[in-house]
């Protein structure tokens, strides 16, 4: 993890942030990714959207959220009047885990370095933490996401607080449609703090 502190600190840019992950060779997962799935849309957005890490199609394509995951994310989007090209769209961690297993604490924390320089870099006013292990990564949170989704909290980003909301993942929404009445919810809260509201 020191390593990829230190690595993540030289990065002055996103695309410098992003060479350096593609030469990092601290995390295993790295070994049985594809590629390095970095981000999509748009950098210096004023929305930034993190998710847990790629799946199997994030893995081919080498952009994040772009599988079933990602196509209710598009709707998530549109609801509140955005798109991919008015957000900026990440993960936790950049390389698929096999099979899409669950990333390990291990491998988060040697991740996390890395989407903090890229949290700080592209300086969103909104970050959107998109399911419970990314909020709890990024939030330092033990709560389940259903107790730590729609509270608006500071993030803390170097010499910027952002603020920061975590939401339902859409892969959860996709077992469990009957939650999406909360994401309802907490895209409302994201519009109105964009608003200035
Ligand atoms: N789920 C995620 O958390 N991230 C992706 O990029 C795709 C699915």
């Amino acid at each position: 993890a020191s390593a990829a502190r230190a690595a993540a600190a030289g990065a002055e840019t996103l695309d410098e942030l992003r060479a350096i992950l593609e030469r990092f060779d601290g995390c295993a997962l790295k070994a049985t990714a594809s590629r390095t799935v970095f981000a999509d849309g748009t950098p210096g957005a004023r929305v930034m959207l993190v998710g847990e890490a790629p799946g199997r199609e994030e893995d081919l394509s080498g952009l994040p959220f772009v599988g079933r995951s990602g196509q209710l994310l598009d709707r998530m989007l549109a609801a509140i009047g955005l798109d991919r090209s008015s957000a900026y769209i990440a993960n936790v961690i950049p390389w698929r885990p096999p099979g899409n297993r669950t990333p390990t604490p291990q491998e988060t924390e040697t991740c996390l370095p890395f989407i903090r320089r890229q949290i700080e870099l592209a300086e969103p006013d909104v970050l959107v933490a998109l399911g419970g292990a990314a909020a709890q990564t990024l939030f330092r949170a033990k709560e389940g996401i259903l107790r730590l989704r729609g509270r608006w909290l500071d993030y803390d980003a170097g010499p910027r607080r952002i603020k920061a909301i975590a939401t339902l993942h859409p892969a959860y929404l996709l077992r469990s449609p009957a939650q999406k009445k909360f994401a309802w919810r907490d895209l409302k809260a994201i519009r109105r703090a964009l608003d200035g509201e």
